[in-house]
């Protein structure tokens, strides 16, 4: 069953490679510049009218939304705002014309999502859910579903669903993009083409996993993690963090790292270990100074990075490399290497890696 991986979260992570084709199979033209999303059920005239999308999910799922926020906003310039489920239903939302909200759920079960999206339809606002499970709940709920599939997730650490869910979301902004004549079909060409560079990719961070675990097992017994990042992989950073909490029940917090000095760099002390995903793009300065901050604070950093990058081992302790992507898919390449992370401090703990004290896979309870 876990076809010769020690755990379900093993083999999920590598099973990234597959999953990732299979949400992009028939969705993708490289040769016309085009997304076919036939699942949706917004005619190109009301995606031209939408005025918000309103994101709705908790966890791991939520995480894959706050880098839909940027998504959303950056490329088709459509205002986005994400709430956690919990917090959606007591907080009294005022509602828009033209709103379209998204349900995040893998199992499509979550209770706290259900209520979110009860909610939200109680005001007639169309609804499309991102889920991985056929059948679930949300499905039955929601006016349109656009499927993961990602195949089955066993471990209770959501790994391939993740990375499908952001998948998703890439297709639905640029698709938006594209309708609204923000993107050139030129440009969404592009695009497609480093979208499906994705998959190699990935399996060429799994191939060189033996360096995340020597790191992991460097630090096996810190007491504490910090995750830094900024814009895109903001996310990210808060994703690696639950990650390492959740399976290896060491302390960890994610920050936008630009946040570190408005408090949170007062608890670092000599040897915090701190990932800081220094991956190539609009924020990369800023990030470097980020890292200087923390290395006069003799924390030991260790960055995600580009492969071509020469500079970032003059500031970084350990560098885990990512090959060098297209800038806005760097967070699905980052985040494979914050997964390993997480696994091998969890195997070097002897944690129950798939089961995880007090977690369930889904969570049917408010
Ligand atoms: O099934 P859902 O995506 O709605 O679940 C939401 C969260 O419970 C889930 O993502 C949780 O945070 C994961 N166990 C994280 O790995």
């Amino acid at each position: 069953e876990k076809a010769g991986y020690e755990h379900f979260m093993l083999k999920e992570i590598h099973e990234q490679v597959s999953a990732i084709h299979n949400t992009l199979a028939g969705k993708v033209s490289e040769l016309e510049g085009a997304i076919y999303l036939k699942e949706l059920s917004l005619s190109e005239e009301e995606i031209k009218k939408l005025s918000r999308v309103q994101i709705l999910a908790c966890g791991t799922s939520w995480h894959a939304g706050l880098l839909g926020k940027y998504l959303f906003e950056q490329l088709a310039g459509i205002h986005c705002d994400i709430d956690i489920c919990s917090e959606y239903r007591y907080r009294n939302p005022v509602m828009h014309e033209g709103t379209l909200a998204i349900a995040i759920t893998q199992s499509g079960e979550t209770a706290d999502t259900l209520a979110a999206v009860r909610e939200i339809m109680s005001y007639n606002c169309p609804t499309l859910a991102i889920t991985n499970v056929v059948g679930s709940t949300i499905t039955r709920e929601a006016n349109s579903v656009l499927y993961t599939r990602a195949g089955p997730e066993i471990g209770v650490a959501a790994t391939k669903t993740f990375s499908t869910q952001l998948i998703c979301l890439y297709l639905l902004a640029v698709k938006f993009a594209l309708v609204r004549g923000k993107l050139s079909p030129d440009y969404v060409k592009s695009f497609i083409t480093e979208l499906r560079k994705v998959p190699g990719e990935v399996q060429q961070i799994l191939n060189q996993k033996e360096l995340v675990k020597e790191c992991a097992e460097g630090f096996a017994h810190a007491n504490s993690y910090f995750f830094l990042g900024r814009h895109l992989s903001y996310p990210i950073a808060l994703e690696g963090a639950l990650k390492l909490k959740e399976i290896s029940y060491v302390h960890a917090e994610g920050f936008a790292a630009g946040e570190l000095k408005h408090g949170p760099i007062a608890l670092l002390d000599e040897g915090t270990p701190v990932v800081a995903i220094a991956t190539k793009g609009q924020t990369y300065e800023k990030m470097l100074s980020n890292i200087k901050e923390v290395k006069a604070r003799d924390a030991f950093v260790i960055a995600v990075a580009n492969i071509n990058d020469t500079e970032i081992a003059k500031y970084a302790d350990v560098v885990l490399r990512v090959p060098q992507s297209d800038e806005l898919l760097s967070p699905l390449l980052s985040v494979v290497v914050l997964q390993l992370l997480a696994y091998y401090t969890a195997l070097a703990r002897d944690c129950a890696i798939d089961k995880p004290r007090n977690l369930a896979k889904s969570v049917t309870v408010e």
